[in-house]
C-alpha cells in the first residue's frame, strides 16, 4: 500500500486587519468581550479578493515549498463553504489559474472540517494507487457571509486559505490514521443558507431568507469540547499510539477556551496546541491549513514529529487525521 506524505504546504491571508477595537466601532462590543470569550484579537478581511484568489495563492505557495509543477498535479480538492460560486468549483479555478491541465478538480463541503475530509479523501486515492500528486486546500472568504450587525458572529469569523501538497510514497510516513463523523441531527446548530427554492410553482416564497451565518454558540461550543478529545483518542488508538508520542496538536481555530478544555479532555498538554486564532479569528476550513503552514515557515516541524489535525464543524462534522512528518 502506498502512503500520503505532506510535502510542502502554502496560506494566503488578506492584508486588511481588522482589530477588536474596530469592530467596536461597528457593532455593540469590546476588546474585552471578544479576547476573554475567544482569545481573538484580530483576523484578515478582504477588500474584494474571492475565495478563489485566496486558494491560487496558497495552492501556488504550497506547490512552491513542494518543488512541484503544477502538471504533476493529479487532482485538486477546495474545502470551502463561500465559494465564488455554486459552478464552477473553486477548485476548477486555481486548477486553470495554476496550469494544472491533467488534474480533476472538485470542491468539497463539510465546512470548518473541510480540510480534514479533503486530506482523508486524497489519502485514501493515494493508499488506492489512483492518484500521486494531490493538492488539497481550505478556502474561505467569510466576511461576505457575515450579518455584520450581528454581534454574535461578526466578532467570531476571517478570511484567508491554507493549503497542503499530498505525495505518494512508498515508505510508512505521513498520514497514519484517519476518521470522520458526521451528525445531520445537529444540522441547526451552524446554518449558512443558499438559495431559496423559488419558481412558478413555488406559492409562498421565502421571506424569512437572510444568506448570512448563524449559529448556536453554546451548543457548538461543547459538541466542540467532547468531539475534539473524542477524534484525538480515536485517531491515536488506530495508529496504536499514546498521548506522549504525540508533538503538536493542530485543532480548528475556532475558540480559545475550547482548545484549552479539549486538551484538558484529551489529557493533552496545552502547550502541544499550535495557536493562532488571536491573529486571524475563525477562517473555517482553511485555519489547519494556514497553521500547519505557519508551523512549517517557522521550522517548528521535524522528520518523524506526530502531529494530529483535529477539526469540527457545521453540519455537524468533525474529523482528525494523525501524520508522521517527513
Ligand atoms: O467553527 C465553529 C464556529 N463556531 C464556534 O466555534 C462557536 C462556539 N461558541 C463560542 O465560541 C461561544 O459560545 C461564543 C464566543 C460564540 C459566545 O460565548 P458565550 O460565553 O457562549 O456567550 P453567550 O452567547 O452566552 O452570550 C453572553 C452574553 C449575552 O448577553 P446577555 O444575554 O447575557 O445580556 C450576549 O448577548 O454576551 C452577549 N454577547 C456579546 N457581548 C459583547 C454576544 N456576543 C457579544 C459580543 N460582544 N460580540
Amino acid at each position: 500500500m502506498k502512503h500520503a506524505t505532506i510535502i510542502g504546504t502554502g496560506r494566503c491571508l488578506p492584508e486588511q486587519v481588522m482589530t477588536n477595537d474596530d469592530l467596536a466601532n461597528i457593532v455593540e462590543t469590546s476588546d474585552e468581550w471578544i479576547t476573554s470569550r475567544t482569545g481573538i484579537k484580530q483576523r484578515r478581511i478582504s477588500t474584494g479578493e474571492n475565495t478563489s484568489d485566496l486558494a491560487y495563492k496558497a495552492g501556488l505557495r504550497a506547490l512552491e515549498r513542494a518543488g512541484l509543477e503544477a502538471e504533476a498535479l493529479d487532482l485538486i480538492i477546495c474545502a470551502t463553504i463561500t465559494p465564488d460560486s455554486f459552478m464552477p468549483s473553486v477548485a476548477c479555478m486555481v486548477q486553470e489559474r495554476l496550469g494544472a491541465k491533467r488534474a480533476a478538480a472538485f470542491d468539497l463541503s463539510a465546512a470548518c472540517t473541510g480540510l480534514v475530509f479533503a486530506m482523508t479523501v486524497a489519502t485514501s486515492f493515494i493508499e488506492n494507487g489512483m492518484f500521486q500528486n494531490i493538492l488539497v486546500i481550505g478556502a474561505e472568504t467569510l466576511s461576505k457571509a457575515m450579518d455584520w450587525t450581528d454581534r454574535g458572529t461578526c466578532v467570531l469569523f476571517g478570511d484567508g486559505a491554507g493549503a497542503v501538497v499530498l505525495q505518494a510514497s512508498e515508505q510508512k510516513q505521513g498520514i497514519l490514521s484517519m476518521h470522520m463523523v458526521s451528525d445531520g441531527s445537529k444540522q441547526d446548530y451552524l446554518c449558512l443558507p443558499a438559495l431559496p427554492v423559488s419558481n412558478p410553482f413555488v406559492e409562498k416564497r421565502d421571506k424569512e431568507f437572510t444568506p448570512y451565518i448563524s449559529m448556536k454558540g453554546q451548543e457548538v461550543f461543547k459538541f466542540a469540547v467532547r468531539t475534539i478529545s473524542d477524534l484525538i483518542k480515536n485517531v491515536l488508538a488506530k495508529a496504536e499510539l499514546q498521548v506522549e508520542d504525540v508533538k503538536y496538536v493542530v485543532a480548528h481555530q475556532a475558540n480559545y477556551r475550547i482548545i484549552e478544555q479539549a486538551a484538558k479532555f484529551a489529557g493533552i498538554p496545552l502547550d502541544k496546541f499550535f495557536i493562532n486564532l488571536d491573529r486571524y479569528g475563525n477562517t473555517s476550513a482553511a485555519t489547519i491549513g494556514i497553521a500547519l503552514d505557519e508551523m512549517n515557515e517557522k521550522e517548528m516541524l521535524k522528520p518523524g514529529d506526530k502531529l494530529i489535525l483535529v477539526g469540527f464543524g457545521g453540519g455537524m462534522t468533525s474529523g482528525a487525521v494523525l501524520l508522521e512528518w517527513n
